[in-house]
């Protein structure tokens, strides 16, 4: 089976094609950070708009690299949420139209679960269970991923998301949208220790993450002296160093609480390097195992949403009617193993087979 792919949830336009047997024969995206950098944040019509002028183009590239034309293409998995519902309705869209003019499936995927499954397109894939930490722009979240579809949420943060903390502390520090990678390169000239930024929620049991305080706390600090380029570096060390080591912490009570020592990092925030090195280190100790998406496939990219989409298909989920579907917010616990269709039932009076 073939999938081709669409992502339009955000700021990324992304068109991937993914071969059962071949694996992932091309993935294309056009980033939106330029457009929306000037207003210091993602402006949501303006993404609908330039998903509009992109996607076009990005899926035929994709096409052609992949080889073999429309033709070959089973089925069409498209992100239907959660995200910005204009944004959401331009892939959306596209992708029902395609599937309907080619005949195929048209499969909605929760951005999520790409994230949560974008780890298998990595050359050593995570052992099922595992705990999974999705640390996204809009999520913060630890979950139990027990098979395809059967996700326990184990905690999450109650109100910034970790990305959202990079995010809104680097705007503090005068750097530009998008915060979390800007931060991260200027903590690397950074002192450990110069600032030292609460960690939220770590001296209370549980797996609930919070980070709202950390914006109030930097901007004290920002505004306590001047913001020499040495002082901006020492507070983004310390911003860097109190969000990650409160998801490491976390954690590694995740893997106590549940017993289960192989844990993937899914999301934007996983390509933190920072994060990286220091949650493989930690787990290590504990003869546990740590699992990072390739580079790539850590912030919104198509690929993940066809790793998803196929997993379903292959187990037999196909999409129900023809019905557009983008939600803005769709919750990960609703999501269910994949639902094979109903098999023909026989009727005894008639010895016949209805559906
Ligand atoms: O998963 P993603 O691409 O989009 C959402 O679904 O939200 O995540 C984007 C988030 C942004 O907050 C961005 O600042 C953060 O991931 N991010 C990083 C890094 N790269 C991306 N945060 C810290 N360090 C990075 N290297
Ligand atoms: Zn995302």
């Amino acid at each position: 089976m073939r999938v081709l792919a669409i992502e339009s949830s955000c700021d990324e336009s992304a068109v991937a094609v993914l071969d059962e047997t071949q694996g992932l024969l091309a993935h294309e995206l056009f980033s939106q950070v330029d457009l929306h950098r000037i207003y210091g944040g993602v402006v949501p019509e303006l993404a609908s708009r330039d998903h509009l002028r992109r996607l076009p183009g990005l899926l035929r590239e994709a096409v052609a690299k992949a080889g073999g034309g429309l033709d070959a293409i089973d089925a069409v998995a498209y992100t239907a949420g959660p995200g910005l519902v204009g944004a959401l309705l331009t892939g959306a869209g596209l992708a029902c139209g395609l599937a309907l003019a080619r005949g195929i499936p048209a499969l909605p995927v929760h951005h999520l679960e790409g994230h949560l499954l974008a780890p298998l397109l990595a050359e050593t894939p995570p052992p099922l269970p595992h705990v999974a930490l999705l640390v996204s722009g809009g999520h913060t979240m630890l979950i139990a991923v027990r098979a395809l579809g059967d996700y326990e949420l184990l905690g999450e943060t109650r109100d910034d998301a970790a990305g959202e903390a990079f995010d809104k502390t680097a705007k503090l520090l005068g750097l530009p949208y998008p915060g979390g990678p800007e931060l991260a390169r200027l903590a690397t000239r950074g002192r450990a220790g110069a600032f030292r930024f609460p960690r939220p929620m770590l001296d209370r049991p549980g797996l609930e993450f919070s980070f709202s305080g950390l914006k109030t706390a930097v901007s004290l600090a920002v505004r306590e002296g001047e913001l020499t380029e040495t002082r901006r570096a020492d507070i983004a060390r310390g911003v860097e160093d109190a969000i990650v080591d409160t998801l490491v912490a976390k954690t590694l009570r995740a893997v106590d609480q549940t017993g289960l020592d192989d844990v993937v990092v899914a999301g934007g925030v996983g390509a933190n390097a920072t994060l990286r090195a220091r949650l493989t280190a930690q787990l290590a100790a504990r003869h546990a195992r740590s699992y990072f998406p390739p580079l790539a496939f850590c912030t919104d990219n198509a690929a993940m949403i066809a790793v998803a989409g196929l997993a379903r298909l292959t187990r037999g989920e196909r999409a129900t009617g023809r019905a557009i579907t983008a939600r803005a917010q769709w919750p990960l616990a609703t999501l269910a193993p994949p639902a094979p269709p109903t098999p023909p039932t026989l009727d005894p009076q008639r010895k016949t087979a209805t559906t």
